[in-house]
């Protein structure tokens, strides 16, 4: 009953994580606003076939455009009401060192994994999260952006380091994390961060991973994300904030 007619804004809910978090926060009864590039139509299904009362929308576009999305906020709050639950979770990853990294490529992968994490948190919080005094602000960080990004280690191949602009992206998430955090604290609305380690979904395809540097010598699954989503977005969760939840496997523990 704790999520029942929640609303749930979240971005790259086409891929592996955020498909994931999409399903579970259905279980549990909250309606979502799917955002991606590409289709959200396998996701939708799945949520229609774990909860059919729940109610979905689909919005396509590019979340580095801060005019889409507004426009996403708006339709979410015309349709539903309200919004409650943000997650930040649409990410791209050019696995490039320093030398052959493009300005290009740099700003790719930081306006999509960090200007659209705060355009979209702006939008959320004025007015809708302020107002209602509640929200729950959960971005998708990595273990990237504690550590710095992989060179070697569990990345076996080049293909597998993490590249200079993610891990730089990543770290400036958590601490945009925990600027929200500081500044929202007193209304209500909480900001945390997961931070995945190596993952089964589309930016790991191909990917060869070894695990001697990890506790769980196996790939994460989206869901094993997806349940640190449903904690931080839970309404229990009222006295987390500013956190970063690594969810890695027990990569580099010591
Ligand atoms: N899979 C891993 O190993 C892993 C590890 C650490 C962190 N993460 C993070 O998890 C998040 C989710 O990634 P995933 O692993 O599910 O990969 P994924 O490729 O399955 O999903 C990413 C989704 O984001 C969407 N997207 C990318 N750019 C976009 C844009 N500009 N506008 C709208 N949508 C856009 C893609 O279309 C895709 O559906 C990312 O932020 C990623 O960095 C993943």
């Amino acid at each position: 009953m704790e999520f029942k007619d929640q609303v749930a804004i979240i971005t790259g809910g086409a891929g592996g994580i955020g498909g994931a978090s999409a399903i579970k926060l259905a279980e549990k009864g909250v309606h979502i606003a799917l955002v991606d590039l590409q289709s959200c139509e396998e996701v939708m299904e799945k949520i229609r076939a774990v909860n059919k009362n729940v109610k979905i929308i689909e919005k396509l576009g590019d979340i580095r455009d801060k005019f889409f999305v507004k426009e996403v906020v708006d339709e979410t709050v015309r349709e539903f009401g309200k919004v409650h639950i943000l997650v930040n979770n649409a990410g791209t990853a050019a696995r490039v060192d320093l030398e052959e990294m493009t300005e290009e490529l740099w700003h790719r992968d930081m306006d999509t994994n960090v200007k659209a994490a705060f355009l979209f948190t702006q939008a959320v919080v004025y007015p809708h999260m302020l107002e209602q005094r509640y929200g729950r602000i959960i971005n998708i960080s990595s273990v990237s952006g504690i550590n710095g990004g992989v060179l070697s280690g569990y990345g076996s191949s080049k293909k597998g380091r993490s590249g200079v602009a993610y891990a730089a992206s990543k770290g400036a998430l958590i601490s945009l994390t925990k600027w929200v955090a500081k500044e929202l604290g007193e209304f209500n609305i909480t900001s945390n961060s997961v931070a995945p380690g190596g993952t089964e979904t589309g930016i790991t395809k191909g990917l060869e991973y070894n695990f001697d540097a990890q506790v769980i010598k196996r790939m994460g699954t989206p869901e094993d994300i997806a349940e640190a989503v449903c904690y931080f977005a839970s309404p229990k969760a009222s006295y987390t904030t500013a956190q970063t939840l690594r969810v890695d496997g027990g990569v580099d523990i010591g």
